[in-house]
């Protein structure tokens, strides 16, 4: 059987760290796609992640590219393309720069790719999903944002710290829009089924919960730039589920067909992700203040989504 193919469209930051759990975990060949601009940079990279392959024994091949051409096919995309964040910006100062670059994205994608399972990380997160699957009409189980993963990768870390247990048994979820208004779900988060307010004082944990809401932007400010190595870590596991039929229950950014009463609308939710794509969206009830809460987010969603589709063509 001909080895699975994931084009990474991007070759920058994320797009580079990417590649490198791909082949690492053996799950594909990958191509790394960018700009002609950037297609020696694309180059350079894919020789210098095969060369590195030598040394785990992975014979997945990487290319660096910037002709649609070579992502024909693939099994799964993960979208990079765009700017990150400098210092003071919100992801949603950045809809102007990154809007024309999904579509052009979107338009390929959708010539080149129309079997793929699409999984986008560029920012403002749940607008440029929700116009990738807009603007290709993809099915929806085919196309997620990834964000809940890697803001439940946030919550988890800080509250094992905190904890002083195993990251490995924190079991946490983050609803909502990939922003600082993002819902943190405490009644769903525990130690191994544990409730965790049996290990960290409820003051404690309302500043884990606002840390997390803002922990891209701690990032941001300490490098200058947009973390990586948690996006990738986190986009990698939605691709295994996918290619892999693995069905795990991932915060994902799912489209919304009524679910939590929102309608046409991408916002992170609990997802069954396998070889279906998203197989299943999972209903939790909520508090009252847990639903105020994602109403919240929800509004400042699609007060971006609004943006582009005033504009879409
Ligand atoms: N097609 C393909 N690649 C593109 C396109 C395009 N139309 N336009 C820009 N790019 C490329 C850039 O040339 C750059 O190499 O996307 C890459 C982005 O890489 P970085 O600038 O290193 O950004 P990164 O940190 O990887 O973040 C990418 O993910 O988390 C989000 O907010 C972040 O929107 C940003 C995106």
């Amino acid at each position: 059987m001909a080895r699975k193919k994931i084009a990474l469209i991007g070759a920058g930051n994320i797009g580079g760290e990417l590649a490198n759990l791909a082949v690492m975990k053996q799950l594909g060949d990958v191509v790394l796609f960018d700009i002609p601009q950037k297609e020696d940079f694309a180059k350079g990279k894919a020789l210098d992640l095969e060369q590195a392959s030598t040394q785990s024994g992975a014979d997945a091949r990487v290319i660096g590219t910037s002709n649609w051409e070579d992502c024909a096919g693939a099994d799964v995309i993960i979208i990079t393309a765009g700017v990150p964040r400098k210092p003071g910006q919100s992801r949603d100062d950045l809809v102007g720069i990154n809007l024309p670059i999904i579509r052009n994205v979107a338009d390929n994608a959708k010539k080149h790719c129309p079997d793929a399972f699409v999984i986008v990380i560029s920012n403002p997160l749940d607008a440029m999903v929700y116009e990738f699957k807009r603007r290709t009409g993809f099915p929806a189980e085919k196309v997620v944002g990834m964000a809940g993963v890697l803001d439940s990768a946030r919550f988890s870390l800080f509250l094992a710290r905190e904890a002083g247990v195993s990251v490995k048994d924190v079991r946490a979820m983050v609803l909502g829009g990939h922003g600082d208004d993002m819902v943190p779900l405490l009644s769903y988060t525990t130690v191994s089924g544990v409730e965790i307010s049996r290990f960290i004082s409820a003051e404690k944990l309302e500043s884990i919960v606002n840390r997390t809401r803002t922990g891209g932007g701690e990032i941001v400010k300490l490098m200058g730039t947009s973390a990586y190595y948690a996006p990738a870590a986190s986009a990698i596991s939605m691709a295994e589920a996918y290619l892999n039929d693995e069905k795990r229950l991932l915060p994902s950014a799912a489209y919304l067909t009524g679910q939590y009463g929102y309608t046409d609308i991408y916002l992170g939710v609990p997802a069954i992700i396998g070889a279906g794509g998203v197989e299943q969206i999972v209903e939790l009830p909520l508090t009252e203040g847990e639903k105020a809460a994602l109403a919240k987010s929800a509004a400042s969603v699609q007060s971006v989504v609004d943006v582009v589709k005033a504009s879409a063509e």
